[in-house]
């Protein structure tokens, strides 16, 4: 989808107020993905009803699970059990979903009917063979372009399916659970290595789902079950993906103050917490409880002075998709921030690792795009410029952040934060506040 009118973002004296930090979109993706394999219904609270999830919606649909909401915003699926998939009479349209795409190659693996899936532009440039290499060491029989590497991909059922030891060449959480998922249908067990941890929320929820997982250091292990005995209620905790634009713009913007309630605290995705406390942010825990198998608590930030970090190994998977929004921090801070080992974010929903150099110098930033990561020498003060979104979520909140605190900015194709934020730019109206 092309916006007609790009938006104009205005910079912003200070922010106020509290927030409500909408559903997480990986927590989202796999509530519905696991329900449908089950075979009782579950009710899924704070569903996150944005873009990419909703292609999870329609593809589980497709593949035969019921799937609808209630009144009060509950999201309520009703599978046919592990092994009562159908075989859908459509191809499946993963839309602009890595998650989505990945987790569900996993699953159809393994399955006795065969599959068609696509995507979006920038999903049909994304690479698949990270995905097709170890499934079809377990017996996948996966075809597409470039050998399977490019949407759109063909799955047939493989004549045998099998479990694998594999050692994975990048920390990704899409890559683990496929393996993971694909096993459920396995013969097998599958042990998967990664360099280092990504987010864990995969095998959380499946251990509420009665699988055994059995974790080591950068290994798990999964053995396949004969069924998936589902919670009665799923509760989604909030996106600290989502939270990360707020914890960075009240960082950054002085005399601000919000409060963020209701954010997912995984350890294996809170590096923006801990990368913004290192480089000075005042930002307080508080009320910290569990939502199902995941952590959550509130937090406080306010404005601080910061000072620039370097960050790369195991760190990086723990904050991937918030390091767009972390540059834009780095430009408030004192002194050098060195970001390194990065390149993951070249084959996200665009080359974020340009995208972000280019944006920024659009403002007038000076920044160094390295083959893995940026350098950032701050603090430095922006100018109006006319960035593109490239319709990547994460970029275009990330520019609106950026040009809140300098000059004001203007983004083309801004709905493009539906994908992960529908709300996202009336909820900067709104904590946007004049001095008092
Ligand atoms: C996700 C994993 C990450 C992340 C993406 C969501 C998931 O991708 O960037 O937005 O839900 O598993 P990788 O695991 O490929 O790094």
């Amino acid at each position: 989808m092309t916006d007609m009118q790009a938006t104009r973002i205005l910079p912003i004296k200070q922010l106020q107020g509290v927030i409500d930090i909408p559903g997480d979109k990986s927590v989202s993706h796999r509530s519905v993905m696991f329900s449908a394999l089950a075979d009782t219904p579950v009710c899924i609270r704070n569903f996150l009803y944005a873009q990419d999830c909703l292609s999870t919606v329609s593809c589980m649909k497709a593949l035969g699970a019921k799937i609808w909401q209630t009144p009060d915003d509950a999201l309520w699926v009703q599978g046919n059990g592990l092994h009562g998939l159908t075989e859908p009479a459509v191809v499946l349209d993963a839309g602009n979903s890595g998650t989505t795409l990945r987790l569900l190659t996993g699953i159809l693996s393994g399955q006795p009917f065969f599959t068609a899936l696509t995507g979006d532009d920038s999903l049909r440039a994304r690479p698949m063979s990270r995905v097709a290499k170890p499934l079809r060491l377990m017996g996948a029989n996966l075809s597409g372009r470039q050998n399977g590497n490019l949407l759109p991909i063909a799955i047939q059922p493989p004549e045998t399916f099998h479990g694998i030891r594999y050692e994975m060449p990048m920390a990704s959480a899409q890559v683990k659970s496929a393996i993971l998922l694909a096993t459920l249908f396995a013969d097998s067990a599958s042990s998967v290595t990664e360099p280092y941890v990504s987010r864990d929320h995969t095998e959380r929820m499946l251990e509420t789902f009665g699988v055994t997982i059995c974790r080591e250091g950068t290994t798990v292990q999964l053995t396949p079950v004969d069924k998936l005995i589902a919670p009665p209620e799923i509760i989604v905790p909030g996106d600290i993906s989502s939270a990360a634009f707020w914890l960075v713009a009240a960082s950054i913007i002085p005399n601000s103050e919000l409060l963020l309630r209701n954010v997912g605290m995984n350890p294996t995705r809170t590096g923006i917490i801990d990368a913004l406390q290192a480089m000075g942010a005042s930002i307080e825990t508080v009320n910290e409880r569990s939502s199902g198998s995941e952590p959550v608590a509130d937090l406080k930030v306010r404005f601080a002075n910061l000072r620039g970090i370097e960050i790369g190994g195991a760190m990086i998977p723990r904050l991937v998709d918030e390091i767009p929004v972390l540059a834009v921090a780095a430009l408030s801070a004192e002194g050098r921030t060195v970001i390194r080992d990065a390149s993951e974010l070249r084959v996200k929903e665009t080359d974020r690792l340009t995208a972000v150099a280019a944006e920024l110098r659009r403002m007038g930033a000076i920044l160094e795009e390295t083959d893995d990561g940026l350098i950032i020498d701050g603090p430095q003060k922006l100018h109006w410029g006319d960035c593109h979104s490239y319709h990547d979520h994460r970029m275009a909140m990330a520019m609106a952040i950026a040009g809140s605190r300098h000059a004001g900015c203007s983004i083309d194709n801004p709905s493009c934060v539906s994908i992960s934020y529908p709300a996202f730019f009336e909820v900067l109206q709104t904590i946007a506040k004049e001095d008092v």
